[in-house]
């Protein structure tokens, strides 16, 4: 018999791709929804990127480029991280991928070894690639809860407590993805002294949201003292410009990125050549209609947290950053009579046209933690209304049920 690997069909996923399948099979059906499913800008990328990767195709822009990327978007990677991260980075260091998400399963395979019990630890919940693509690769997943009522911010004497000389990489999402947390400067300083206490432990912090910190500046941990060398930061356009479908992405390590980019050899060959220039447009060209999206997510994050208090049954903190909101819905399902978030999602989504994810589908549930659900409010101000109309009639009806 022809079989797949026990790798492969244990791989894990994100769901918010198979619920997005699921939504779209109902819309084409005719079911009206409102959509708080994917975590992508309701945005068109701007006229000036779509220009330049235009033009790059019409001067012929079109061939396979270096692996780890064109030298000018190298540079300005360089550049924008100098100057947004407060450090200086060489492009040298930069390695240029189809988006931000390959470099968790490349720096997860440059710095563990399969099968040797080496181990990784990450946000719990989180998203969801970082645990499928450690166990795929044959490291040991070690979850750090993210808790309430610590603003999903680290348990620091709990991360003291896992760490140990077989730790080989910390992961680190700041703002996150899906509670929208951001971690401060105070957090990620005593992070990097638990750190700094391990010779071989480096660090991933993935930013792909720093643009979107809505209360105060964003902080990285490459900032600190002596966290450069051992961090790999790892960015992209996608967030930042409405660029999802264009699939570039940047991390930057000087010890790492000539093994980054032979992992890039080894895989895609480099980045679709085009959009380098488009991504190297993004970065060098005007920042208006991004720092726009950036203070309309703001506003948006201001409604749905007022607005999801207001129902009863749901509990909703104020995110620092990112597009999602991560209220508790423990009471909302007791009314509703739901067994969990998951029940409560799907009968959301078929019995009154709202999507969201469930808590299940970003890692394990915490004990005692009760139950969530994640809106990305990367809609218009209008689904959000509609949506939430929607949910405190779906619980009004349900309750009296
Ligand atoms: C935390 C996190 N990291 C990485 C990515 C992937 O970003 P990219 O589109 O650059 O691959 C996402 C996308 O949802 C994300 O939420």
């Amino acid at each position: 018999m022809l079989e797949i690997s026990e790798r492969t069909r244990s791989l894990g996923t994100e769901n918010a791709f198979v619920v997005l399948k699921e939504v779209n099979e109902l819309i084409s059906k005719g079911k009206d929804i409102v959509n708080f499913c994917i975590g992508q800008p309701d945005f068109d990328t701007p006229e000036y990127i779509k220009q330049a990767a235009i033009k790059a195709i019409k001067d012929g822009k079109t061939g396979y480029t270096a692996s780890p990327g064109i030298p000018e978007l190298r540079e300005a990677v360089a550049k924008y991280l100098s100057e947004t991260r407060k450090i200086s980075v060489n492009p040298d260091s930069v390695v240029v991928s189809n988006g931000a998400k390959p470099f968790i399963g490349y720096t997860i395979l440059c710095v563990t070894d399969y099968g040797k019990g080496d181990e990784v630890l990450y946000p719990n919940p989180g998203f969801p690639i970082y645990e499928s693509q450690i166990v795929a690769n044959g490291a040991k997943p070690v979850p750090l809860p993210l808790l309430e009522s610590k603003g999903y911010s680290f348990d620091l004497e709990y991360l003291k407590s896992k760490i140990s000389k077989k730790t080989r990489l910390l992961i680190l999402n700041s703002p996150h993805n899906p509670t929208g947390a951001v971690l401060d400067r105070k957090t990620l300083k005593a992070i990097s002294d638990i750190v700094q206490e391990y010779e071989n432990l480096w660090v991933f912090s993935d930013e792909v949201y720093s643009r979107m910190v809505h209360d105060f500046g964003f902080e990285s941990i490459a900032s600190l003292p002596g966290m450069q060398e051992r961090t790999i930061i790892v960015d992209g356009v996608s967030k930042t410009y409405a660029m999802t479908g264009w699939r570039i992405g940047y991390a930057s390590n000087e010890k790492l990125s000539p093994y980054l980019a032979r992992w890039v050899t080894n895989t895609d060959s480099c980045a679709a050549h085009p959009n380098q220039y488009a991504a190297l447009a993004a970065l060098t060209g005007p920042q208006d209609e991004s720092n726009k999206m950036m203070l309309s997510f703001k506003r948006r994050r201001d409604i749905i947290v007022d607005e999801l208090n207001k129902i009863e049954g749901i509990k909703c903190l104020r995110p620092g950053g990112a597009f999602y909101v991560w209220p508790k819905v423990t009471e909302a399902c007791e009314l509703v009579k739901a067994k969990d978030s998951e029940e409560f999602r799907k009968r959301l989504l078929h019995d009154s046209g709202v999507a969201v994810l469930s808590d299940i589908h970003f890692g394990h549930r915490n004990k005692g933690e009760g139950e969530h659900i994640r809106f990305s409010y990367a809609t218009s101000e209008i689904n959000i209304r509609e949506g939430i109309r929607r949910i405190k009639q779906f619980i009004e009806v349900n309750k009296k049920n």
